[in-house]
């Protein structure tokens, strides 16, 4: 990857500023609220790529809730899907009669989802919900629609708002498309 002093300077363009992404949230966010009224909720955020999401999202659900995290294997350095899934960390709390809401920034192949949620359900919530920050449904390999989405994207490769290249620009506050010489060496 080509390094830069600034984030900006590797930017091409703004898919989504982080005002576009806030007021999505807030909708997203009452709109569970209320779907989730009377029920037992846990929140289990995937990492890395869903704490920004995760964080924003949490303090728009106006009800009590549960958070957990788990870490599995994903792109590694490249922009394309190894569809390899592996457990890096997995979650501390017993899942048993949660209702759960994973969170995850995008669904892309839908592999990683499909495998998470499969698992999860062996350990006997009540009920399971899939919530994404972005939807690529072009680019779908696994049958999989998220029960929350905020925005649906094009099939670019893009960073921000926990989104990584290379692990890196996690925290640019917008979502956005690197430039191609980003990505030389
Ligand atoms: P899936 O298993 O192909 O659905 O991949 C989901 C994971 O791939 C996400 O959690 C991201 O970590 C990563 N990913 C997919 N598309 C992008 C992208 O455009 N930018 C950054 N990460 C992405
Ligand atoms: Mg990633």
């Amino acid at each position: 990857m080509k390094t830069v002093d600034r984030m900006e300077d590797a930017i091409e363009r703004v898919l989504l500023t982080k005002e576009e992404i806030g007021e999505r949230i807030r909708q997203v966010g009452a709109q569970i609220a209320s779907d989730y009224q009377g029920k037992k909720l846990m929140m289990v955020g995937v990492l890395k790529g869903s704490v920004v999401f995760m964080a924003d999202l949490m303090r728009a659900i106006d009800l009590p809730c549960r958070i957990d995290f788990m870490a599995v294997s994903s792109y590694g350095s490249g922009t394309v899907s190894s569809g390899a899934v592996k457990i890096i960390k997995d979650l501390d709390i017993d899942l048993h009669g949660y209702d759960l809401l994973i969170v995850e920034d995008i669904l892309d192949s839908g592999k990683t989802l499909h495998y998470i949620t499969k698992m999860l359900s062996d350990r006997g919530p009540a009920s399971i919900r899939i919530v994404t920050l972005l939807d690529k449904p072009e680019r779908r390999t696994v049958p999989l629609t998220p029960d929350y989405n905020c925005f649906v994207v094009p099939d670019e490769f893009v960073v921000g708002y926990g989104l990584d290249y290379d692990e890196v620009f996690r925290n640019y506050p917008h979502i956005a498309v690197l430039k191609p010489e980003i990505y030389q060496e």
